[in-house]
């Protein structure tokens, strides 16, 4: 069949402008990064009063965690790696001074670390003053170390009380949110000058709302915008707690940021599915923020959209969690018609590619959509033996250095994490600690990059 020339003329000139297209998008994907990892990381440019340390989160090392939704569902066969409890954990609790000067013996200034809510109110309305004497001493203790502490209010685990009244999606969450953050400000604020509201409420919402893997195992796309909108305004609630009682506090959230790449450069459905995944994972947190409004549009999932003023200005700095790169394919077999494959540079323990350059394309994003100051609240690598943490820890930081010559305010970097810890749905099968813990006798030994850290320390401005 012979096709009008007209015709024959629209497809060729389609096809040209596809091609042109893949050009351009692929000149984008190519952005300059870097190659070489110098010994010095380039930390002598970070900035006087970098904070530099590790993070931690009170459900997985502390132990003796028994009153949250975690505990209840860690116990529920198969929800756990070979059902695995957090138990007692890396014995954190009764160590507090023994971890301290691990940090401080390691080099660092600041430490990130979670109080954990069901202990501090076991009873919904009562506080546990034993409870809050403990976070009290712990950051008198930071303090006394010269170690600045960065405090988050929720690291995933919830009141058994609070969860059975619906957790996240209880109309009541923000309020009560709220007034726990009020009682950390009344309590720890004269020590605290960090905080963090929220620990990458993306990852929740998905983990717990979508997969249905974490507590509540819940598989509902309704259910995971409210608990997404729930996040959102229990954050604006504690930012606008805290800030009444020091307006000179940092406030911010750590979100978890993914680098989502197409698999197939030359295939236009690909981008789409990666930039979707891009837009719904890591930028609809603080883009709420920035427009001041709970905002959530992703397709498949209902979508929210109401003005909250108190969103409004309560964030100071974004936090950022990173660990990978994925590539992705669009599958239409899959669900969601997205599939996520690995990159092609070495795999962590944990099967997730080691991707420092990733770190900075993230950092220049972060910069460019909201301009505020940033601090990687978290970033490290499922690594049992701890013989590639020590130049993951030197690339990472080495991305860092290079943002803050291209004047990217970074200004903190905290290393997941100062010890081994329960992690999650993994148990103790993944080891992400600088210190490696003995789980018999729990006695911490030094991994080979608390020396690379030390020594990444002496080499910054004091
Ligand atoms: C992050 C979590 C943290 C830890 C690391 C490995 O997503 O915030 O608690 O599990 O991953």
């Amino acid at each position: 069949m012979k096709l009008p020339r007209w015709v024959s003329n629209a497809l060729l000139l389609m096809a040209g402008s596809y091609f042109l297209a893949m050009v351009v998008l692929e000149g984008w994907e190519s952005e300059p990064v870097f190659s070489e990892i110098p010994a010095d990381a380039g930390v002598t440019s970070l900035p006087k009063g970098f904070l530099f340390g590790a993070a931690t989160a009170a459900h997985q090392i502390e132990g003796g965690n028994e009153h949250n939704d975690w505990a209840a569902f860690e116990r529920i066969p198969g929800n756990i790696s070979e059902d695995q409890v957090s138990g007692v954990a890396a014995g954190h609790w009764e160590r507090v001074p023994e971890d301290i000067a691990l940090l401080k013996g390691m080099g660092a200034n600041a430490y990130r670390f979670s109080i954990e809510w069901s202990r501090l109110e076991p009873v919904e309305g009562q506080w546990d003053e034993s409870a809050w004497s403990h976070y009290v001493d712990e950051i008198n203790g930071l303090r006394h170390a010269g170690i600045e502490p960065m405090v988050t209010l929720l690291h995933f685990t919830l009141p058994d009380w609070l969860a059975r009244q619906g957790g996240l999606t209880a109309g009541h969450f923000p309020e009560l949110f709220g007034r726990f953050a009020a009682e950390a400000a009344r309590r720890l604020g004269p020590q605290v000058n960090f905080w963090c509201t929220v620990n990458e409420p993306n990852v929740q919402m998905y983990q717990a709302y979508v997969q249905g893997v974490w507590p509540p195992g819940i598989r509902d796309t309704a259910e995971a915008s409210r608990a997404f909108a729930g996040l959102v305004r229990g954050h604006a609630a504690a930012a606008t707690a805290l800030r009444k009682h020091d307006p000179d506090s940092r406030v911010g959230a750590a979100i978890n940021l993914i680098v989502f790449d197409p698999d197939r450069h030359w295939w236009a459905l690909d981008w789409i599915a990666a930039s979707e995944a891009d837009k719904g994972f890591n930028w609809a947190f603080y883009d709420s923020i920035k427009s001041g409004a709970v905002s959530f549009h992703l397709s498949g999932f209902p979508e929210i959209e109401e003005p909250l003023p108190e969103l409004n200005g309560s964030a100071d700095y974004f936090g950022i969690n990173y660990y990978r790169r994925n590539l992705v394919r669009f599958t239409p077999s899959a669900p969601g018609l997205v599939a996520l494959l690995q990159g092609p540079g070495q795999l962590s323990d944990a099967g997730v590619e080691i991707y420092p350059e990733g770190l900075l394309r993230l950092l220049r994003r972060v910069w460019q959509r909201y301009e505020l100051p940033i601090y990687i609240t978290e970033n490290g690598v499922a690594d049992n033996r701890g013989d590639m943490r020590p130049e993951y820890l030197r690339g990472h930081l080495y991305a860092v250095s290079q943002a803050i010559e291209e004047g990217i305010p970074v200004q903190g970097y905290f290393h997941w994490s100062l010890m081994d810890n329960f992690e999650w749905s993994e148990g103790f099968d993944h080891r992400f600690g600088l210190f490696r813990v003995d789980y018999n006798t729990l006695e911490r030994e030094p991994g080979p990059a608390v020396a690379e850290f030390r020594r990444l320390s002496a080499l910054m401005d004091p």
